[in-house]
């Protein structure tokens, strides 16, 4: 779908021919549920035949008659749930996303191309929902995200009665044109985003290594006007990154550092994202077992998230400057790979005993951090990273976990994480997790054992942010298999993309110190 054909109208939507038109009904418990007078009929006898409730993902789907006012080919009348009685405000805009999600599939499966969105009026919703904006951006991007599919590599196999997807939306609201539309946009900047970090974790690691990482950037750059910069393998080498090119020794594809720049003139402030873009996590010498490595080409999700952030960045011209970091490389075992047992140095000095392979994640993002904080001097500095296994036995699949040394940046984490349906739950870090990744021959070592792994993967990360405010977002259990909802197909989910985006939109000069 383009994205100049999401579009947001007032007009009577009966009047409009489309392939489906969609209204709302809100679950009211035991009673008539709330919805537009154009389907009340429909609704109510539905209702009394004790058919439908409003409940969420609940359906009426008609096909209004030759002489109806209604021009749609099809109508559905789509349940909420309670959506008017949620007072989380995150849980309630998740509950539209979810409904988003659910046009999405109803679209799929009676294969409409175009759909006509009928919003419901702020009345019927949660006092949490009040801002039309907001609620309308809910779902609009659970449609979108919900519309997703990745099917770059069975194109030859296609069948032209195969569905491609929507091709157009329409929203359609009666007050408040202007608001509702600037929330429509905002969803897309954000959705279209989430779905880009998406595709490129779909690809494969034989299509997305660092060299493409790189060329995604410098388009962006060039389409947007940010900045970008890559550093070679050689620069790396004389700037002492030496976690960075550790990993990549025993892979063909050499490793590069991608940086994306938004710097406005007048800011006063600048975010450092950092994401990990390991493009196949092999483990390396320390090799994984081979039953599911496939999985491994997602370990480069952080690295999607943070630069496909500031796809919307670019667009909506924040005041705060954003910078992005990918340190971007494949972990193989290669005849020149790292040993277990080697000691390398990082960008800032500080040496490290390898005693496992696969804990590499931590190793390039040592660098990017150190390198990225002395260079951008930010005011705050967010890691993504599909780092520890660890993570998905704490957390399971539902919870990013999150790790900060400054508690005013983890509640901004975690707020521009629930607005966005995809929430963190921090963990603690202190001296006594440090001490796990003591070593006996260099300053620290990469693993700390079996014990809180996520956290001593932080603790190593601690040692390249200095002061500077910092939180880390270990993505492993939600960057793909995430919860189960309606506007997250299966496979990548782009997690962590929106919750970035909405740290930028709602960031406040001198909010975090
Ligand atoms: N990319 C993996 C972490 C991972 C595991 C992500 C499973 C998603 C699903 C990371 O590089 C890794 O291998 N971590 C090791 C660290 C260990 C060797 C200390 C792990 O979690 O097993
Ligand atoms: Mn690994
Ligand atoms: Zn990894």
């Amino acid at each position: 779908m383009k994205k100049d054909r999401i579009t947001t109208i007032n007009k009577t939507a009966e009047t409009i021919e489309t392939d489906l038109l969609v209204y709302f009904a809100v679950e009211a418990k035991g009673k008539m549920p709330e919805c537009d007078t154009a389907v009340h009929s429909q609704v109510k006898k539905a209702f009394e035949l004790k058919d439908f409730s409003g409940k969420a993902a609940e359906q009426i789907l008609f096909y209004p008659p030759a002489r109806s006012k209604i021009a749609a080919a099809r109508v559905l009348v789509l349940g909420t749930g309670p959506v008017n009685k949620e007072k989380d405000k995150g849980a309630a805009l998740d509950m539209l996303r979810e409904v988003g999600g659910e046009v999405a599939k109803v679209c799929a499966s009676v294969k409409a191309r175009d759909v006509v969105v009928c919003l419901p009026p702020p009345k019927h919703l949660s006092p949490a929902l009040t801002d039309p904006e907001i609620s309308a951006g809910a779902l609009a991007e659970g449609i979108i995200l919900g519309d997703y599919r990745f099917e770059k590599y069975k194109e030859s196999t296609r069948k032209k009665t195969d569905y491609p997807g929507l091709d157009e939306i329409k929203f359609v609201c009666k007050d408040n044109l202007k608001i509702v539309h600037q929330g429509v946009e905002k969803a897309k900047n954000a959705a279209f985003a989430a779905c880009t970090a998406r595709d490129m974790a779909n690809e494969p690691g034989n299509h997305w290594t660092s060299a493409d990482f790189a060329a995604y950037a410098k388009q962006l750059a060039a389409d947007t006007g940010l900045g970008y910069r890559c550093l070679e393998k050689k620069e790396m080498e004389q700037m002492g990154m030496g976690g960075i090119l550790a990993v990549n020794q025993g892979s063909y594809v050499p490793a590069r550092m991608v940086v994306l720049e938004y710097l406005p003139e007048n800011r006063t402030e600048t975010i450092l994202l950092v994401g990990k873009g390991l493009t196949f996590d092999s483990g390396g010498i320390s090799i994984k077992p081979s039953a599911g490595m496939e999985e491994m080409k997602y370990d480069m999700c952080g690295g999607a998230a943070v630069m496909c952030a500031m796809q919307a960045v670019a667009l909506e011209k924040p005041d705060v400057g954003v910078v992005a970091i990918v340190p971007a490389t494949d972990n193989m075992s290669g005849s020149r790979a790292l040993h277990p047992g080697d000691i390398i140095s990082h960008y800032n000095g500080v040496t490290s005993e390898v005693v496992n392979t696969d804990a590499e994640g931590r190793l390039i993002l040592a660098d990017a951090l150190a390198w990225g904080i002395e260079h951008f001097k930010p005011a705050c500095v967010l890691d993504a990273a599909t780092l520890t296994g660890a993570v998905i036995i704490g957390l399971g699949h539902h919870y990013t976990g999150l790790v900060s040394n400054n508690n005013a940046l983890a509640k901004a984490v975690e707020a521009a994480g629930s607005l966005a349906g995809e929430p963190v739950w921090r963990l603690p870090l202190n001296k006594n997790y440090e001490k796990q990744i003591e070593s006996d021959v260099a300053d620290i070592k990469n693993t700390g054992g079996k014990p809180a792994g996520t956290i001593t993967a932080a603790a190593y990360l601690s040692k390249f942010v200095g002061k500077t405010p910092w939180a880390h977002l270990d993505i492993a259990g939600t960057a793909w298999e995430f919860t189960k909802k309606a506007y997250i197909p299966k496979g990548p989910s782009g997690t962590a993309t929106r919750t970035f985006i909405n740290l930028v939109r709602n960031w406040k000069p001198g909010k975090i110190k």
